[in-house]
């Protein structure tokens, strides 16, 4: 294994009593999750050896492990998003310190915009395949054996037997494919047009390079998407970041509620 993420993996190891089994990666809204966990120890990304760490204010970055739905889980408060200039390998980094840390299950949500008309702001949709529009990937670069191949296969990227598990509870849950683009311009009806065309029920900037790099190491994965507007072209209202974030809040509850059982079940 490679000598940094072992220094990582150590360090964090040193600092907490019980290894987190899931771990969550949470999406604009839903960060006041972390508050629920119990006996919850957090550290810090700047006080952890090799973690990447935004400088940029507001962004406060760390990780807090605990108990949430009866389960061991670790939360990753403050995500790495390719527009903020953030390498993929970076994500690579996290995702496989998750997996040194013993994580076997990873849940992801975000913010999406709506390309299918089935959809309307305020749903939240379970992501069923993803589309790599961002040209990037966080395996590229000298692969370690230890973590996967060198050419993984991502044929099922979803855990199924979480996704039917989930169905069960929520049966009027809608389903979609994500596709994720770089950002951080939202996109324009042209290209929403050809998404559409291409396979795409959802638009977003994240979430993408997670599933690759967790899919590659053996973690298995379950994606979330809060509608929070349809994308440009669907409806004819222009896009505003504003409009974004108070959907992302109004849905808060439903969408905590489906997050804390899918961790149970
Ligand atoms: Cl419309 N596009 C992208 N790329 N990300 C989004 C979005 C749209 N709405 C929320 N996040």
């Amino acid at each position: 294994m490679n000598e940094k993420i072992k220094e990582t993996v150590d360090f964090i190891k040193n600092q907490i009593k019980i290894l987190p089994d899931i771990g969550l990666i949470l999406g604009s809204g839903l960060g006041f999750l972390a508050e629920k966990i119990e006996n919850s120890t957090e550290i810090s990304y700047k006080d952890i050896p090799n973690f990447p760490y935004s400088t940029v204010p507001g962004h406060e970055g760390k990780l807090v492990f605990g108990n949430l739905s009866g389960k061991n889980v670790v939360v990753l408060k403050g995500r790495f998003h390719l527009y903020e200039g953030w390498n993929p390998e970076t994500i690579k980094f996290v995702i496989y310190t998750l997996r040194e840390l013993g994580v076997e299950r990873l849940l992801i949500t975000n913010a999406a915009g709506g390309i299918n008309r089935d959809f309307e702001p305020g749903d939240v949709v379970l992501i069923k395949d993803i589309i790599n529009f961002q040209f990037r990937n966080p395996l590229r670069g000298s692969n370690d054996e230890y973590f996967g191949p060198r050419f993984p296969d991502m044929s099922s990227v979803v855990d199924f037997e979480w996704y039917e598990k989930v169905k069960k509870e929520f049966p009027n849950l809608k389903e979609g494919v994500y596709m994720a683009v770089l950002g951080p311009s939202y996109e324009t009806p042209a290209e929403i047009r050809a998404f559409k065309r291409l396979g795409a029920d959802l638009v977003g900037m994240s979430t993408v390079p997670e599933i690759i790099a967790a899919k590659h190491c053996g973690i298995k994965t379950l994606s979330f998407s809060c509608v929070t507007n349809m994308a440009a072209g669907i409806l004819d209202t222009p896009l505003s970041h504003k409009e974004v974030v108070e959907v992302a809040n109004r849905v808060k509850d439903t969408f905590s509620k489906i997050i804390l059982k899918t961790l149970e079940v």
